[in-house]
Protein backbone atom coordinates (compact mmCIF):
# COMPACT_ATOMS: atom_id res chain seq x y z
CA UNK A 1 0.00 0.00 0.00
CA UNK A 2 2.79 2.75 -0.89
CA UNK A 3 6.04 3.27 1.33
CA UNK A 4 7.71 5.98 2.27
CA UNK A 5 11.40 6.69 3.18
CA UNK A 6 12.63 10.20 3.88
CA UNK A 7 16.40 10.89 4.88
CA UNK A 8 18.84 13.46 5.80
CA UNK A 9 22.63 12.72 6.47
CA UNK A 10 24.55 14.60 9.10
CA UNK A 11 27.34 14.76 6.76
CA UNK A 12 27.03 16.86 3.23
CA UNK A 13 27.33 13.33 1.46
CA UNK A 14 24.65 12.33 -1.49
CA UNK A 15 21.82 11.10 0.13
CA UNK A 16 20.36 9.18 -2.67
CA UNK A 17 22.04 5.79 -2.36
CA UNK A 18 21.01 5.39 0.97
CA UNK A 19 17.27 6.71 0.03
CA UNK A 20 16.93 3.84 -2.66
CA UNK A 21 18.72 1.33 -0.60
CA UNK A 22 15.81 2.24 2.24
CA UNK A 23 13.44 2.09 -0.37
CA UNK A 24 13.97 -0.86 -1.72
CA UNK A 25 13.33 -2.52 1.19
CA UNK A 26 9.66 -1.66 1.14
CA UNK A 27 9.30 -2.91 -2.09
CA UNK A 28 6.87 -5.71 -0.80
CA UNK A 29 4.67 -2.87 0.29
CA UNK A 30 4.01 -1.34 -3.59
CA UNK A 31 6.09 -2.44 -6.85
CA UNK A 32 3.81 -0.69 -9.46
CA UNK A 33 6.45 2.84 -9.57
CA UNK A 34 9.18 4.18 -7.90
CA UNK A 35 10.56 7.87 -7.32
CA UNK A 36 13.13 9.52 -5.40
CA UNK A 37 13.65 13.56 -4.53
CA UNK A 38 16.65 15.37 -3.46
CA UNK A 39 17.30 18.77 -2.76
CA UNK A 40 20.83 20.12 -4.39
CA UNK A 41 21.81 23.57 -5.27
CA UNK A 42 19.02 25.52 -4.51
CA UNK A 43 16.33 23.19 -6.71
CA UNK A 44 14.40 20.05 -6.20
CA UNK A 45 16.00 16.86 -8.17
CA UNK A 46 13.48 14.36 -8.91
CA UNK A 47 13.80 10.46 -10.43
CA UNK A 48 10.52 8.55 -10.84
CA UNK A 49 9.09 6.33 -13.05
CA UNK A 50 6.71 2.92 -13.59
CA UNK A 51 8.14 -0.70 -13.10
CA UNK A 52 9.79 -2.51 -10.36
CA UNK A 53 12.66 -0.98 -8.66
CA UNK A 54 15.13 -2.61 -10.57
CA UNK A 55 14.16 -1.95 -13.77
CA UNK A 56 13.76 1.94 -13.10
CA UNK A 57 17.40 1.87 -11.44
CA UNK A 58 18.56 0.34 -14.55
CA UNK A 59 17.64 3.12 -17.10
CA UNK A 60 17.26 6.19 -14.75
CA UNK A 61 20.18 5.43 -11.88
CA UNK A 62 18.50 6.33 -9.30
CA UNK A 63 21.18 6.44 -6.90
CA UNK A 64 22.92 8.97 -9.05
CA UNK A 65 21.30 12.13 -7.74
CA UNK A 66 22.90 14.78 -5.65
CA UNK A 67 21.71 16.62 -2.64
CA UNK A 68 22.50 15.02 1.41
CA UNK A 69 18.12 15.15 1.71
CA UNK A 70 15.35 13.89 0.34
CA UNK A 71 12.38 11.55 -0.16
CA UNK A 72 11.45 8.69 -1.87
CA UNK A 73 8.23 6.02 -2.40
CA UNK A 74 7.43 3.21 -3.81
CA UNK A 75 3.76 3.34 -5.40
CA UNK A 76 0.64 0.42 -5.48
CA UNK A 77 -1.73 2.34 -7.62
CA UNK A 78 -5.12 3.30 -6.29
CA UNK A 79 -5.93 6.98 -7.89
CA UNK A 80 -4.33 6.77 -11.62
CA UNK A 81 -2.80 4.45 -13.65
CA UNK A 82 0.49 3.38 -12.64
CA UNK A 83 3.29 5.77 -14.76
CA UNK A 84 5.65 8.15 -14.67
CA UNK A 85 3.17 11.15 -14.15
CA UNK A 86 1.68 9.74 -11.46
CA UNK A 87 4.51 7.50 -9.57
CA UNK A 88 5.51 10.27 -6.18
CA UNK A 89 7.32 12.37 -4.96
CA UNK A 90 4.52 14.44 -6.52
CA UNK A 91 5.61 18.47 -6.49
CA UNK A 92 3.55 21.93 -7.20
CA UNK A 93 3.83 23.72 -10.47
CA UNK A 94 7.03 25.32 -9.93
CA UNK A 95 8.81 22.41 -8.44
CA UNK A 96 9.10 23.97 -4.93
CA UNK A 97 7.67 21.86 -2.62
CA UNK A 98 7.96 17.59 -3.21
CA UNK A 99 6.09 15.45 -1.30
CA UNK A 100 6.09 11.42 -0.96
CA UNK A 101 2.20 10.15 0.36
CA UNK A 102 1.03 6.85 1.72
CA UNK A 103 -3.12 6.69 2.27
CA UNK A 104 -5.90 7.97 0.44
CA UNK A 105 -7.03 11.75 0.44
CA UNK A 106 -10.49 11.13 0.45
CA UNK A 107 -12.07 14.92 -0.37
CA UNK A 108 -8.90 15.52 -3.02
CA UNK A 109 -11.35 16.01 -5.91
CA UNK A 110 -13.01 18.78 -4.31
CA UNK A 111 -9.96 20.07 -2.56
CA UNK A 112 -8.12 19.60 -6.90
CA UNK A 113 -11.38 22.10 -8.44
CA UNK A 114 -11.00 24.22 -6.13
CA UNK A 115 -7.20 25.10 -6.70
CA UNK A 116 -7.75 24.75 -10.33
CA UNK A 117 -9.99 27.87 -9.91
CA UNK A 118 -7.43 29.22 -8.32
CA UNK A 119 -4.83 28.75 -10.97
CA UNK A 120 -3.06 25.69 -9.80
CA UNK A 121 -2.00 23.17 -12.86
CA UNK A 122 -1.98 19.40 -11.87
CA UNK A 123 0.12 16.88 -14.05
CA UNK A 124 -1.64 13.43 -12.69
CA UNK A 125 -4.47 11.23 -11.70
CA UNK A 126 -3.27 11.16 -8.18
CA UNK A 127 -5.25 12.28 -4.81
CA UNK A 128 -1.54 12.73 -3.46
CA UNK A 129 -0.82 16.00 -5.93
CA UNK A 130 -3.51 18.24 -3.80
CA UNK A 131 -1.12 18.39 -0.69
CA UNK A 132 2.02 19.59 -3.27
CA UNK A 133 -0.10 21.81 -4.14
CA UNK A 134 -1.66 22.69 -0.74
CA UNK A 135 1.60 23.32 0.55
CA UNK A 136 3.14 25.12 -1.60
CA UNK A 137 0.05 27.75 -1.68
CA UNK A 138 -0.17 28.05 2.46
CA UNK A 139 4.00 28.62 1.85
CA UNK A 140 3.42 31.26 -0.39
CA UNK A 141 0.96 33.06 1.84
CA UNK A 142 3.61 33.24 4.40
CA UNK A 143 3.70 30.09 6.10
CA UNK A 144 7.16 28.03 7.20
CA UNK A 145 6.92 24.20 5.62
CA UNK A 146 5.71 22.89 9.50
CA UNK A 147 2.72 25.25 9.43
CA UNK A 148 1.59 25.00 5.25
CA UNK A 149 2.11 20.52 6.29
CA UNK A 150 -0.36 21.73 9.48
CA UNK A 151 -2.51 23.70 7.87
CA UNK A 152 -2.73 20.73 4.68
CA UNK A 153 -3.73 18.30 7.01
CA UNK A 154 -6.43 20.73 8.14
CA UNK A 155 -8.03 20.10 5.22
CA UNK A 156 -7.10 16.75 3.39
CA UNK A 157 -9.72 14.25 4.86
CA UNK A 158 -8.35 10.10 4.61
CA UNK A 159 -5.29 8.21 5.78
CA UNK A 160 -2.30 9.47 4.98
CA UNK A 161 1.67 9.33 6.18
CA UNK A 162 3.30 11.82 4.15
CA UNK A 163 6.87 13.43 3.91
CA UNK A 164 7.55 17.08 2.16
CA UNK A 165 10.51 19.25 1.56
CA UNK A 166 10.73 22.76 -0.13
CA UNK A 167 13.37 24.66 -1.24
CA UNK A 168 12.38 27.24 0.58
CA UNK A 169 13.65 25.48 3.74
CA UNK A 170 16.55 23.36 2.82
CA UNK A 171 17.94 21.05 4.94
CA UNK A 172 14.95 20.15 6.28
CA UNK A 173 12.09 17.40 6.19
CA UNK A 174 9.00 18.00 8.10
CA UNK A 175 6.13 14.79 7.92
CA UNK A 176 3.09 13.96 9.85
CA UNK A 177 0.41 10.61 9.57
CA UNK A 178 -2.95 9.67 10.18
CA UNK A 179 -4.20 6.34 9.72
CA UNK A 180 -0.69 5.16 7.58
CA UNK A 181 2.00 3.98 9.44
CA UNK A 182 5.34 6.44 10.33
CA UNK A 183 8.20 5.46 12.18
CA UNK A 184 11.64 7.99 12.87
CA UNK A 185 14.59 6.99 12.78
CA UNK A 186 17.60 8.25 14.76
CA UNK A 187 20.77 6.72 13.00
CA UNK A 188 24.25 7.95 13.56
CA UNK A 189 25.07 9.16 10.33
CA UNK A 190 21.29 10.68 9.73
CA UNK A 191 17.79 10.91 10.71
CA UNK A 192 15.18 9.00 8.64
CA UNK A 193 11.38 8.61 8.30
CA UNK A 194 9.78 5.11 6.87
CA UNK A 195 6.71 3.11 6.79
CA UNK A 196 7.99 0.48 8.21
CA UNK A 197 11.18 -0.68 10.05
CA UNK A 198 12.64 -2.91 7.37
CA UNK A 199 13.39 0.01 5.15
CA UNK A 200 15.72 1.75 7.78
CA UNK A 201 17.52 -1.38 10.03
CA UNK A 202 20.81 -1.25 8.83
CA UNK A 203 21.05 2.45 9.53
CA UNK A 204 18.76 3.40 12.51
CA UNK A 205 17.70 0.84 15.12
CA UNK A 206 16.44 3.72 18.30
CA UNK A 207 12.63 4.53 16.84
CA UNK A 208 10.08 7.06 17.81
CA UNK A 209 6.54 6.29 16.61
CA UNK A 210 4.88 9.20 15.91
CA UNK A 211 0.91 10.03 16.68
CA UNK A 212 -1.80 10.73 14.61
CA UNK A 213 -1.84 14.45 14.21
CA UNK A 214 1.99 15.15 15.05
CA UNK A 215 4.26 16.75 13.01
CA UNK A 216 7.93 15.97 12.55
CA UNK A 217 10.21 18.15 11.60
CA UNK A 218 13.71 16.34 11.06
CA UNK A 219 16.96 18.43 10.36
CA UNK A 220 20.81 17.95 10.24
CA UNK A 221 20.79 18.92 14.37
CA UNK A 222 18.16 16.28 14.96
CA UNK A 223 14.13 14.97 15.30
CA UNK A 224 11.48 17.72 16.71
CA UNK A 225 7.81 16.15 16.85
CA UNK A 226 5.37 19.35 17.86
CA UNK A 227 1.58 18.70 18.92
CA UNK A 228 -1.24 20.59 17.16
CA UNK A 229 -0.60 22.98 19.50
CA UNK A 230 2.88 23.77 18.55
CA UNK A 231 4.02 22.00 21.92
CA UNK A 232 7.28 19.81 21.88
CA UNK A 233 5.98 16.05 22.49
CA UNK A 234 8.79 14.28 24.80
CA UNK A 235 8.25 10.98 22.50
CA UNK A 236 9.96 7.66 24.20
CA UNK A 237 12.58 6.35 21.79
CA UNK A 238 12.38 2.53 21.29
CA UNK A 239 15.00 0.23 20.46
CA UNK A 240 14.66 -2.48 17.33
CA UNK A 241 16.00 -5.83 18.39
CA UNK A 242 15.76 -6.86 14.75
CA UNK A 243 19.05 -7.40 12.89
CA UNK A 244 19.44 -5.88 9.13
CA UNK A 245 20.31 -9.56 7.76
CA UNK A 246 16.97 -10.62 8.76
CA UNK A 247 15.49 -8.04 6.16
CA UNK A 248 17.79 -9.55 3.63
CA UNK A 249 17.55 -12.80 1.36
CA UNK A 250 20.86 -14.48 2.85
CA UNK A 251 21.57 -16.33 -0.25
CA UNK A 252 18.24 -17.44 -0.72
CA UNK A 253 16.38 -17.09 -4.14
CA UNK A 254 13.46 -15.50 -2.72
CA UNK A 255 12.44 -13.67 0.70
CA UNK A 256 9.40 -16.35 0.52
CA UNK A 257 11.31 -19.78 0.79
CA UNK A 258 13.77 -17.95 3.22
CA UNK A 259 10.80 -17.03 5.31
CA UNK A 260 9.32 -21.04 4.90
CA UNK A 261 12.45 -22.03 5.78
CA UNK A 262 12.44 -19.73 9.19
CA UNK A 263 8.56 -20.63 10.21
CA UNK A 264 10.72 -23.59 12.92
CA UNK A 265 12.48 -20.35 14.63
CA UNK A 266 9.68 -18.61 14.09
CA UNK A 267 7.33 -21.04 16.23
CA UNK A 268 10.10 -21.63 18.94
CA UNK A 269 10.53 -17.73 19.49
CA UNK A 270 6.93 -17.45 20.14
CA UNK A 271 7.01 -20.03 22.32
CA UNK A 272 8.99 -17.81 24.57
CA UNK A 273 5.95 -15.39 24.71
CA UNK A 274 4.32 -17.93 27.18
CA UNK A 275 4.18 -16.09 30.67
CA UNK A 276 3.82 -12.94 28.90
CA UNK A 277 0.40 -14.75 27.35
CA UNK A 278 -0.50 -16.15 31.37
CA UNK A 279 0.00 -12.43 32.83
CA UNK A 280 -2.61 -11.34 29.57
CA UNK A 281 -4.90 -14.15 30.99
CA UNK A 282 -4.64 -13.54 34.31
CA UNK A 283 -5.13 -9.74 34.19
CA UNK A 284 -8.30 -10.30 31.61
CA UNK A 285 -10.21 -11.74 34.22
CA UNK A 286 -13.63 -13.70 33.15
CA UNK A 287 -14.75 -13.85 29.85
CA UNK A 288 -17.82 -15.33 28.18
CA UNK A 289 -17.30 -14.90 24.52
CA UNK A 290 -14.63 -14.05 21.72
CA UNK A 291 -14.45 -12.51 18.53
CA UNK A 292 -11.24 -12.87 16.39
CA UNK A 293 -11.17 -10.27 13.75
CA UNK A 294 -8.75 -10.61 11.07
CA UNK A 295 -8.41 -10.19 7.01
CA UNK A 296 -6.45 -12.76 4.58
CA UNK A 297 -3.96 -15.31 6.26
CA UNK A 298 -4.60 -13.84 9.49
CA UNK A 299 -8.33 -14.81 9.10
CA UNK A 300 -7.51 -18.39 8.48
CA UNK A 301 -4.84 -18.35 11.89
CA UNK A 302 -7.82 -16.74 13.75
CA UNK A 303 -10.37 -20.01 12.27
CA UNK A 304 -7.89 -21.86 13.56
CA UNK A 305 -8.45 -20.37 17.18
CA UNK A 306 -12.16 -20.81 16.89
CA UNK A 307 -11.70 -24.60 16.59
CA UNK A 308 -9.36 -24.38 19.64
CA UNK A 309 -11.06 -22.06 21.89
CA UNK A 310 -14.55 -23.88 21.40
CA UNK A 311 -13.40 -27.49 21.90
CA UNK A 312 -10.22 -26.79 24.77
CA UNK A 313 -11.87 -24.13 26.88
CA UNK A 314 -15.48 -24.24 25.73
CA UNK A 315 -15.84 -20.57 25.02
CA UNK A 316 -17.70 -19.53 22.27
CA UNK A 317 -15.69 -17.92 19.54
CA UNK A 318 -16.87 -16.43 16.35
CA UNK A 319 -14.57 -15.40 13.69
CA UNK A 320 -15.24 -12.10 11.83
CA UNK A 321 -13.44 -11.06 8.46
CA UNK A 322 -12.55 -7.15 10.05
CA UNK A 323 -13.88 -5.16 6.60
CA UNK A 324 -17.52 -6.99 7.73
CA UNK A 325 -17.15 -6.70 11.73
CA UNK A 326 -18.94 -3.27 11.84
CA UNK A 327 -22.28 -5.28 11.10
CA UNK A 328 -21.65 -7.67 14.28
CA UNK A 329 -20.68 -4.88 17.02
CA UNK A 330 -24.57 -4.79 18.50
CA UNK A 331 -23.66 -8.17 20.16
CA UNK A 332 -20.14 -7.27 21.85
CA UNK A 333 -20.47 -6.23 25.59
CA UNK A 334 -17.72 -6.42 28.06
CA UNK A 335 -17.47 -9.90 28.99
CA UNK A 336 -16.19 -10.13 24.98
CA UNK A 337 -12.73 -10.43 24.54
CA UNK A 338 -11.81 -9.19 20.97
CA UNK A 339 -8.82 -10.46 19.51
CA UNK A 340 -7.30 -8.86 16.23
CA UNK A 341 -4.48 -11.20 14.47
CA UNK A 342 -2.38 -9.09 11.99
CA UNK A 343 0.79 -9.52 11.23
CA UNK A 344 1.70 -5.84 9.83
CA UNK A 345 -0.26 -4.44 12.31
CA UNK A 346 -1.81 -1.50 10.51
CA UNK A 347 -4.37 -3.42 7.93
CA UNK A 348 -6.67 -0.32 7.58
CA UNK A 349 -9.68 -3.08 7.74
CA UNK A 350 -9.00 -4.23 11.05
CA UNK A 351 -7.90 -0.70 13.10
CA UNK A 352 -11.04 0.22 11.96
CA UNK A 353 -12.63 -2.80 13.53
CA UNK A 354 -10.67 -2.37 16.65
CA UNK A 355 -11.90 1.38 17.15
CA UNK A 356 -15.51 -0.05 17.37
CA UNK A 357 -14.35 -3.10 19.83
CA UNK A 358 -12.14 -0.23 22.17
CA UNK A 359 -15.44 1.21 23.05
CA UNK A 360 -17.24 -2.24 24.50
CA UNK A 361 -14.79 -5.06 25.23
CA UNK A 362 -11.53 -5.78 25.95
CA UNK A 363 -9.42 -6.43 22.89
CA UNK A 364 -5.58 -7.93 22.19
CA UNK A 365 -3.91 -7.79 19.30
CA UNK A 366 -1.89 -10.72 18.25
CA UNK A 367 0.68 -8.64 15.91
CA UNK A 368 4.36 -9.26 14.34
CA UNK A 369 5.52 -5.40 13.92
CA UNK A 370 5.98 -3.36 17.40
CA UNK A 371 4.68 -0.25 17.49
CA UNK A 372 2.62 -1.14 14.75
CA UNK A 373 -1.03 0.95 15.42
CA UNK A 374 -2.42 -1.95 16.66
CA UNK A 375 -0.01 -2.67 19.62
CA UNK A 376 -0.61 1.02 20.11
CA UNK A 377 -4.58 0.79 20.10
CA UNK A 378 -5.20 -2.53 21.91
CA UNK A 379 -5.32 -3.32 25.75
CA UNK A 380 -3.23 -5.82 25.37
CA UNK A 381 -0.88 -7.58 23.18
CA UNK A 382 1.00 -10.59 22.26
CA UNK A 383 3.87 -9.81 19.97
CA UNK A 384 4.72 -12.88 17.82
CA UNK A 385 8.17 -13.57 17.14
CA UNK A 386 8.70 -14.57 13.98
CA UNK A 387 11.18 -11.13 12.45
CA UNK A 388 10.56 -8.97 9.66
CA UNK A 389 8.75 -10.94 6.48
CA UNK A 390 8.99 -9.53 3.52
CA UNK A 391 7.18 -11.67 0.83
CA UNK A 392 3.98 -10.44 -0.13
CA UNK A 393 2.35 -14.04 0.87
CA UNK A 394 2.50 -14.42 4.31
CA UNK A 395 4.25 -17.79 5.80
CA UNK A 396 6.23 -17.54 8.70
CA UNK A 397 4.19 -14.89 10.69
CA UNK A 398 0.69 -17.28 9.81
CA UNK A 399 2.93 -20.35 11.62
CA UNK A 400 3.60 -17.73 14.56
CA UNK A 401 0.31 -16.19 14.95
CA UNK A 402 -1.38 -19.67 15.17
CA UNK A 403 1.57 -20.60 18.03
CA UNK A 404 0.48 -17.88 19.89
CA UNK A 405 -3.26 -19.06 19.31
CA UNK A 406 -2.45 -22.20 20.72
CA UNK A 407 -0.67 -20.92 23.44
CA UNK A 408 -3.25 -18.40 24.41
CA UNK A 409 -5.61 -21.94 24.02
CA UNK A 410 -3.56 -24.13 25.79
CA UNK A 411 -2.95 -21.98 28.99
CA UNK A 412 -6.65 -20.50 29.18
CA UNK A 413 -8.24 -24.42 29.20
CA UNK A 414 -4.83 -25.26 31.39
CA UNK A 415 -3.97 -28.20 28.77
CA UNK A 416 -0.51 -29.33 29.83
CA UNK A 417 -0.39 -32.01 26.90
CA UNK A 418 -1.10 -29.63 24.66
CA UNK A 419 1.79 -27.32 25.54
CA UNK A 420 4.19 -30.00 25.70
CA UNK A 421 3.19 -31.02 21.98
CA UNK A 422 3.94 -27.30 21.02
CA UNK A 423 7.76 -27.67 21.93
CA UNK A 424 8.35 -30.67 19.06
CA UNK A 425 6.46 -28.31 16.56
CA UNK A 426 9.36 -26.81 15.49
CA UNK A 427 11.19 -30.19 14.42
CA UNK A 428 8.29 -31.20 13.24
CA UNK A 429 8.31 -28.50 10.56
CA UNK A 430 12.07 -28.84 10.22
CA UNK A 431 11.37 -32.19 9.29
CA UNK A 432 8.73 -31.56 6.81
CA UNK A 433 11.12 -29.15 4.91
CA UNK A 434 13.51 -31.91 4.21
CA UNK A 435 10.99 -33.62 1.63
CA UNK A 436 11.34 -30.23 -0.50
CA UNK A 437 12.74 -32.41 -3.55
CA UNK A 438 9.58 -34.35 -3.51
CA UNK A 439 7.47 -31.18 -3.73
CA UNK A 440 9.50 -29.38 -6.30
CA UNK A 441 8.64 -32.47 -9.04
CA UNK A 442 4.87 -32.39 -7.53
CA UNK A 443 4.95 -28.99 -8.55
CA UNK A 444 6.30 -29.60 -12.29
CA UNK A 445 3.55 -32.47 -12.42
CA UNK A 446 0.55 -29.93 -11.05
CA UNK A 447 1.32 -27.04 -12.43
CA UNK A 448 -0.38 -27.67 -15.65
CA UNK A 449 -4.01 -27.10 -13.31
CA UNK A 450 -6.08 -23.70 -14.14
CA UNK A 451 -8.06 -24.39 -10.70
CA UNK A 452 -6.95 -26.47 -7.94
CA UNK A 453 -9.40 -27.60 -4.83
CA UNK A 454 -8.32 -28.03 -1.08
CA UNK A 455 -10.13 -29.89 1.16
CA UNK A 456 -10.02 -30.83 5.01
CA UNK A 457 -12.00 -31.08 8.02
CA UNK A 458 -12.18 -29.59 11.39
CA UNK A 459 -8.87 -28.60 12.41
CA UNK A 460 -7.61 -29.00 9.04
CA UNK A 461 -10.11 -26.98 7.37
CA UNK A 462 -8.85 -23.37 7.89
CA UNK A 463 -5.25 -25.22 6.61
CA UNK A 464 -7.29 -25.88 3.15
CA UNK A 465 -8.21 -22.18 2.80
CA UNK A 466 -4.56 -21.13 3.60
CA UNK A 467 -3.20 -23.52 1.19
CA UNK A 468 -5.43 -22.09 -1.46
CA UNK A 469 -5.14 -18.42 -0.79
CA UNK A 470 -1.35 -18.76 -1.12
CA UNK A 471 -1.38 -20.81 -4.18
CA UNK A 472 -3.93 -18.38 -5.97
CA UNK A 473 -1.86 -15.52 -4.66
CA UNK A 474 1.45 -16.03 -6.06
CA UNK A 475 0.80 -18.44 -8.83
CA UNK A 476 -2.58 -16.98 -10.04
CA UNK A 477 -3.97 -20.24 -10.45
CA UNK A 478 -7.73 -20.32 -9.07
CA UNK A 479 -7.20 -22.53 -5.89
CA UNK A 480 -10.52 -22.96 -3.68
CA UNK A 481 -10.13 -24.05 0.05
CA UNK A 482 -13.38 -26.47 0.87
CA UNK A 483 -14.77 -27.98 4.26
CA UNK A 484 -14.35 -31.83 3.18
CA UNK A 485 -18.18 -32.39 4.10
CA UNK A 486 -19.20 -29.53 1.97
CA UNK A 487 -18.12 -30.37 -1.14
CA UNK A 488 -21.02 -32.52 -2.22
CA UNK A 489 -23.83 -29.67 -1.57
CA UNK A 490 -22.36 -27.71 -4.60
CA UNK A 491 -18.56 -27.80 -5.80
CA UNK A 492 -18.32 -31.60 -6.77
CA UNK A 493 -20.02 -30.88 -9.71
CA UNK A 494 -16.84 -29.06 -10.74
CA UNK A 495 -14.80 -32.39 -10.24
CA UNK A 496 -13.17 -33.62 -12.93
CA UNK A 497 -10.93 -35.91 -14.68
CA UNK A 498 -7.63 -35.02 -13.53
CA UNK A 499 -8.31 -31.85 -11.80
CA UNK A 500 -5.94 -31.19 -8.58
CA UNK A 501 -7.64 -32.25 -5.09
CA UNK A 502 -5.31 -31.76 -2.18
CA UNK A 503 -6.91 -33.65 0.53
CA UNK A 504 -5.27 -32.54 4.24
CA UNK A 505 -5.58 -35.98 6.56
CA UNK A 506 -3.36 -36.11 9.77
CA UNK A 507 -4.40 -39.17 12.03
CA UNK A 508 -7.13 -38.49 14.32
CA UNK A 509 -10.75 -37.73 14.53
CA UNK A 510 -11.91 -36.93 11.19
CA UNK A 511 -9.49 -39.11 9.36
CA UNK A 512 -12.19 -41.94 8.20
CA UNK A 513 -14.73 -39.63 7.38
CA UNK A 514 -12.31 -37.06 5.26
CA UNK A 515 -10.81 -40.19 3.79
CA UNK A 516 -14.79 -40.60 2.05
CA UNK A 517 -14.55 -37.34 0.52
CA UNK A 518 -10.91 -38.22 -0.76
CA UNK A 519 -12.58 -41.35 -1.77
CA UNK A 520 -16.01 -39.24 -3.47
CA UNK A 521 -13.67 -37.02 -5.82
CA UNK A 522 -11.31 -39.89 -6.91
CA UNK A 523 -13.84 -41.57 -7.88
CA UNK A 524 -15.60 -38.47 -9.95
CA UNK A 525 -11.85 -38.47 -11.50
CA UNK A 526 -9.54 -35.94 -9.42
CA UNK A 527 -5.96 -36.21 -9.37
CA UNK A 528 -5.55 -36.54 -5.26
CA UNK A 529 -2.73 -35.11 -3.94
CA UNK A 530 -2.49 -36.06 0.02
CA UNK A 531 -1.02 -34.79 2.96
CA UNK A 532 -1.20 -37.26 5.44
CA UNK A 533 0.42 -39.60 7.72
CA UNK A 534 4.09 -41.06 6.53
CA UNK A 535 2.99 -44.33 7.66
CA UNK A 536 -0.70 -44.32 6.06
CA UNK A 537 -0.44 -47.08 3.52
CA UNK A 538 -4.14 -46.64 2.67
CA UNK A 539 -3.66 -43.25 1.58
CA UNK A 540 -0.78 -44.26 -0.54
CA UNK A 541 -2.90 -46.31 -2.15
CA UNK A 542 -5.84 -44.23 -2.95
CA UNK A 543 -4.37 -40.75 -3.42
CA UNK A 544 -2.66 -40.21 -6.54
CA UNK A 545 0.52 -38.64 -4.62
CA UNK A 546 1.05 -38.26 -0.95
CA UNK A 547 3.76 -35.69 0.94
CA UNK A 548 4.10 -37.33 3.73
CA UNK A 549 4.28 -35.71 7.90
CA UNK A 550 5.64 -37.17 10.57
CA UNK A 551 3.12 -39.70 12.45
CA UNK A 552 3.37 -38.15 15.43
CA UNK A 553 1.51 -34.77 14.36
CA UNK A 554 -1.80 -35.66 15.62
CA UNK A 555 -4.88 -33.63 14.16
CA UNK A 556 -4.98 -30.69 17.02
CA UNK A 557 -1.20 -29.32 15.51
CA UNK A 558 -1.51 -30.09 12.22
CA UNK A 559 -2.22 -26.62 10.97
CA UNK A 560 1.53 -25.47 12.42
CA UNK A 561 2.77 -28.56 10.34
CA UNK A 562 0.11 -29.39 7.58
CA UNK A 563 0.48 -26.82 6.12
CA UNK A 564 4.26 -26.22 5.19
CA UNK A 565 3.89 -27.91 2.30
CA UNK A 566 0.95 -26.08 1.02
CA UNK A 567 3.18 -23.34 1.14
CA UNK A 568 6.02 -25.16 -0.78
CA UNK A 569 3.85 -26.27 -3.50
CA UNK A 570 2.21 -22.57 -4.39
CA UNK A 571 5.80 -21.31 -3.95
CA UNK A 572 7.52 -24.08 -6.64
CA UNK A 573 4.33 -24.17 -8.76
CA UNK A 574 4.94 -20.10 -9.17
CA UNK A 575 8.36 -20.84 -10.16
CA UNK A 576 7.91 -23.50 -12.77
CA UNK A 577 5.08 -20.56 -13.68
CA UNK A 578 7.56 -17.77 -13.98
CA UNK A 579 6.48 -15.30 -12.02
CA UNK A 580 7.80 -13.45 -9.12
CA UNK A 581 6.62 -15.25 -5.52
CA UNK A 582 7.44 -12.22 -3.56
CA UNK A 583 5.59 -9.80 -5.73
CA UNK A 584 2.46 -11.20 -7.14
CA UNK A 585 0.53 -8.72 -8.95
CA UNK A 586 -2.20 -6.59 -7.30
CA UNK A 587 -1.39 -7.34 -3.89
CA UNK A 588 0.19 -5.46 -0.99
CA UNK A 589 1.80 -6.99 2.51
CA UNK A 590 0.29 -4.16 3.94
CA UNK A 591 -3.24 -2.99 3.42
CA UNK A 592 -3.23 0.90 4.80
CA UNK A 593 -6.73 1.23 2.78
CA UNK A 594 -10.28 -0.38 3.66
C1 LIG B 1 -2.70 -8.47 2.86
C2 LIG B 1 -1.49 -9.36 2.80
C3 LIG B 1 -1.81 -10.71 3.41
C4 LIG B 1 -2.35 -10.54 4.82
C5 LIG B 1 -3.52 -9.58 4.87
C6 LIG B 1 -3.86 -9.19 6.30
O1 LIG B 1 -3.70 -8.93 2.03
O2 LIG B 1 -1.06 -9.52 1.47
O3 LIG B 1 -0.66 -11.51 3.44
O4 LIG B 1 -2.75 -11.78 5.31
O5 LIG B 1 -3.18 -8.36 4.20
O6 LIG B 1 -2.79 -8.44 6.81
P1 LIG B 1 -2.39 -8.38 8.31
O7 LIG B 1 -1.15 -7.54 8.33
O8 LIG B 1 -3.53 -7.70 9.02
O9 LIG B 1 -2.15 -9.75 8.79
Amino acid sequence: MCGIVGCILKENEDVAPILFDCISKLEYRGYDSIGLATFSDGKINIKKDKGKIIEVDKSLDLKDMPGSFGIAHVRWATHGDPSKLNAHPHVDEDNTVAVVHNGIIENYLEIKEELISEGHVFKSDTDTEVIAHLIEKFMDEGFDLEHAVRKTIGIIEGAYALAAISINEPDKIVATRKDSPLIVGLGENGYYLASDSPAILKYAKDIIYPEKGEIVIIDRDGVVVHDEFDNVVNKDIETINWTPEMAEKEGYDHFMIKEINEQATAVRNTLTQRENVQEIIDDIGDIQRICFVACGTSYHASLTGKYLMESLAGIPTDVILASEFKYSANTLNDKTLVIFISQSGETADSLKALDVANQTSKTLGIVNVAGSAITRRADYVIQTQAGPEIGVAATKTYVAQLTSIYLLAALVSENDELLNELDMVPDFIDETLKDVDYVMELSKRYNYARDFFYLGRGYSYPTALEGALKLKEISYIHGEGYAAGELKHGPLALIDEGIPVVVIIPPGDNYRKTMSNLEEVKSRGANVLAIGSKDDESLKAKANAVIGINPEVKEIIAPLVYIVPLQLIAYYITLEKGHDPDKPKNLAKCVTVE
